[in-house]
């Protein structure tokens, strides 16, 4: 099934259906064709390893038949919103929004960034003079980074720590540290996060990507939120950052199986955690209005970035050589996220979700308040947390 998990996301299907963005009508016109002709390549490469893929899975049937045509069909939905994803970085890749001012001595404090986007954004956080807590892992990747980035940048600092954010337990020891060293943290960036992973289970037993992308950070905001409170005044919020996907438009909670051990399908359990993540940020953000604390929260989709996130794909085995022309480079996808740290025009805009730096609709689940609230209450039960970031 490995041909089947990479395939989707890089496929740019059904390209003619996708409106034009307004605003970019004039960029377009001189290369549509040339990325038409581009998109329909990759799209027909992908759907020749959908189908050879799902025929070796029917051959080989390791899987239910049953599971195998789930999969293929979650895919090929996947597959639709990844390539639109794909298709409007495309347009987009000459815009950079992204402003980078001093900031001198504020904190921002991330999850992972021991490689791919983390440590870009990592790196323009610190151009912009800021000081930057690490939560990762290996302290010793983390060293090496700060190593790196010292290279070509001379401002701001980098602290780095232990967290294991699948564990939390973890996150507990590891907030307990952060708040005995700081009193303040201006902006919380959740990015760390693993993706079309096979089934495992965190040390308390969560589906792993449930448990990283989602369950460990919705813990850890909860423990560092009072920092976050003091951070915040009026006409400068503190910010929440959580680095979601795309893929939550497929997403759909499983309240009865939150591990979706039942038919476990790699794509649907990471979409759940990202639907999860924006779920929270609409949910955090009015809450947080209601008691009339100065801080926002926002989702940010930071595209679909060549990372090594997608090594062990097939894709990557086999058409690597194609991945720099059609996924973001590291850098670029950064840029959103740092966007949604630093920019001033997102002032007051919390609980939104930002894509190409610019704030995007949700779809009509993710503004569920009923579900908002259902997962909430549901999420504070699982990590044992009664009055949310107090
Ligand atoms: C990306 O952002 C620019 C503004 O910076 C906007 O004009 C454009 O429509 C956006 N592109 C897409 C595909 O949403
Ligand atoms: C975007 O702009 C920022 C600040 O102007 C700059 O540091 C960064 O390198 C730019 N990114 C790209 C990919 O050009
Ligand atoms: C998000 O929170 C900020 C800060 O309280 C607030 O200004 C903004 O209106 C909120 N957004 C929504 C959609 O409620």
């Amino acid at each position: 099934m490995q041909f089947l998990e990479s395939v989707c996301q890089h496929t740019v299907g059904r390209f003619f259906t996708v409106e034009s963005p307004s605003g970019c009508c004039e960029f377009l016109s001189g290369s549509l064709l040339h990325e038409v002709f581009h998109a329909t390549m990759i799209f027909l490469i992908g759907l020749i390893v959908i189908v050879i893929g799902t025929t070796i899975a029917v051959v080989r049937s390791e899987k239910p038949i049953k599971h195998i045509f789930a999969e293929a069909k979650f895919e090929m939905i996947y597959n639709y919103i990844g390539s639109r994803s794909i298709f409007e970085d495309f347009i987009m890749r000459g815009r950079n929004k992204t402003k980078l001012e001093k900031k001198s001595g504020k904190v921002v404090l991330i999850t992972g960034g021991t490689r791919g986007i983390g440590t870009e954004v990592i790196k323009m956080l610190m151009q912009c003079d800021m000081h930057v807590v690490m939560g990762c892992r290996s302290v010793e990747s983390g060293e090496k980074v700060l190593k790196e980035i010292r290279e070509d940048v001379k401002l701001g600092e980098l602290k780095i720590f232990q967290l294991d954010i699948s564990s939390l337990k973890s996150v507990r020891n590891f907030a307990d540290k952060i708040t005995s060293v700081y009193t303040q943290i201006d902006c919380l960036v959740n990015n760390a996060g693993i993706m079309y992973v096979p089934y495992a289970e965190s040390e308390e037993g969560y589906e792993s990507q449930f448990a990283t992308n989602y369950l460990g950070h919705f813990l850890l905001t909860h423990l560092l939120l009072g920092l976050v409170k003091k951070a915040g005044r009026d006409g400068e919020n503190a910010r929440v950052v959580n680095v979601v996907s795309c893929a939550y438009l497929t997403g759909d909670i499983d309240f009865e199986d939150i591990n979706k051990k039942n038919m476990f399908i790699p794509f649907e359990a990471y979409s759940q955690s990202k639907l999860a993540q924006v779920l929270f940020t609409n949910y955090l953000n009015e809450t947080l209005k209601e008691k009339g604390n100065y801080v926002q929260v926002h989702s940010v989709h930071p595209g679909i970035v060549n990372t090594d996130l997608f090594d062990g794909t097939y894709v990557k085995t086999f058409f690597w050589w194609i991945l720099p022309y059609i996924f973001k480079s590291p850098k670029r996808g950064a840029q959103s996220i740092v966007h949604a740290c630093l920019s001033s025009d997102l002032e007051g805009k919390g609980a939104t979700y930002i894509s190409n730096c610019t704030v995007k609709p949700q779809i009509e689940k993710a503004l569920d308040k009923e579900l908002q609230k259902k997962l909430f209450d549901f999420t504070k039960k699982l990590v044992n947390v009664e009055n949310f970031g107090t």
